[in-house]
């Protein structure tokens, strides 16, 4: 089926569906956050990815609020990457992240919520205590899944040892030509785990190498738009971040083209080919 703006993916073994492109909001600044969200929502955009590091769960939930789009119809995810001091005070950081970016209406929920990354204060101990956070959010219908973030095959493995939702809803990794991590998404599709590619544009590094501007010339597309395509149809959810009202909506429109297999090829020719990554 193709896709369109509005084609989601679904969690295993829930009836979560989350849509294939989001909004991702690292490095917008909390003044700019809620211009930059309305903007994304205004553009056709169902789903933003705020985290606790980025400082802006807050404005991400008055977006949502002040959208006049019902609750029900936005994706939200945020993400923890640190522990309190005690078991209860980190579930008390990730509660206060869902009263965030969801508010604080009783039974106010995030659609995902990630351990933001395996390097998490006291190593093995620090990431089961982070995730029984989350397995007490989901109980309690705070976040309706949860996944986990640059996590890699050994990290996912480990859970089997004390998490009684498994596998994680999600892994949120990195993505783009450059940084294909073949295998890990091979384990991921393997297990039923939604792969999401964030930094699909390379962190806005590689949009003026010369393949993927050719590429995007003879389609009549930007490589911007090239490489979001390239994630959707690699069967990624997509993260692109920009704040420029402009770009963000370029960045949606990617339904009304599609890259041949040649093309994919030629992209998936790029893995490993710069230092860089
Ligand atoms: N889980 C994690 O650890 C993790 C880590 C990194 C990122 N993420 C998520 O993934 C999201 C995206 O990743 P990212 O922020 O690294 O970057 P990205 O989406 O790969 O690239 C963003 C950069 O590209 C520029 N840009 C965006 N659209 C453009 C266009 N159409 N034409 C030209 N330039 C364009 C942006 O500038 P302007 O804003 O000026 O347009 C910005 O500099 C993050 O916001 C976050 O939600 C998660």
């Amino acid at each position: 089926m193709s896709l369109t703006l509005s084609s989601t993916a679904t969690i295993t073994g829930t009836n979560v569906q989350i849509p294939r492109l989001g909004f991702g909001v690292w490095q917008i600044a909390a003044a700019n956050c809620a211009a930059a969200c309305a903007h994304a929502l205004n553009a056709g955009y169902r789903h933003i990815d705020t985290a606790r590091l980025y400082r802006n769960e807050e404005q991400v939930g008055t977006a949502v609020r002040e959208s006049g789009l019902s609750r029900a119809d936005v994706f939200v995810t945020t993400k923890q990457g640190v522990r309190g001091d005690t078991p209860e005070l980190t579930y008390q950081l990730a509660l206060e992240s869902v009263e965030k970016a969801a508010g604080t209406a009783p039974g106010a929920y995030v659609d995902l919520f990630l351990v933001h990354i395996p390097d998490v204060r006291g190593g093995a101990d620090g990431r089961k205590e982070v995730w029984l956070a989350l397995e007490r959010l989901f109980r309690e219908g705070r976040a309706r899944a949860i996944g986990v973030s640059n996590y890699g095959v050994q990290h996912i493995e480990e859970m089997k040892t004390y998490a009684s939702v498994w596998p994680p809803h999600v892994n949120q990794i990195e993505l783009h030509p450059w940084w294909q991590q073949r295998e890990l998404v091979a384990y991921c599709e393997e297990q039923g785990i939604v792969v999401q590619a964030y930094s699909p544009l390379a962190t806005g590094t590689k949009l003026n190498d010369p393949v993927v501007g050719e590429m995007a010339r003879s389609l009549s597309k930007s490589p911007a738009q090239v490489l979001i395509r390239y994630g959707l149809q690699r069967g990624w959810v997509v993260l692109p971040k920009s704040e420029n009202p402009e770009r963000i909506r370029q960045n949606a429109d990617v339904f009304d083209f599609e890259l041949g297999q040649d093309d994919l090829r030629v992209l998936d020719g790029l893995d490993g080919l710069d230092g860089q990554y």
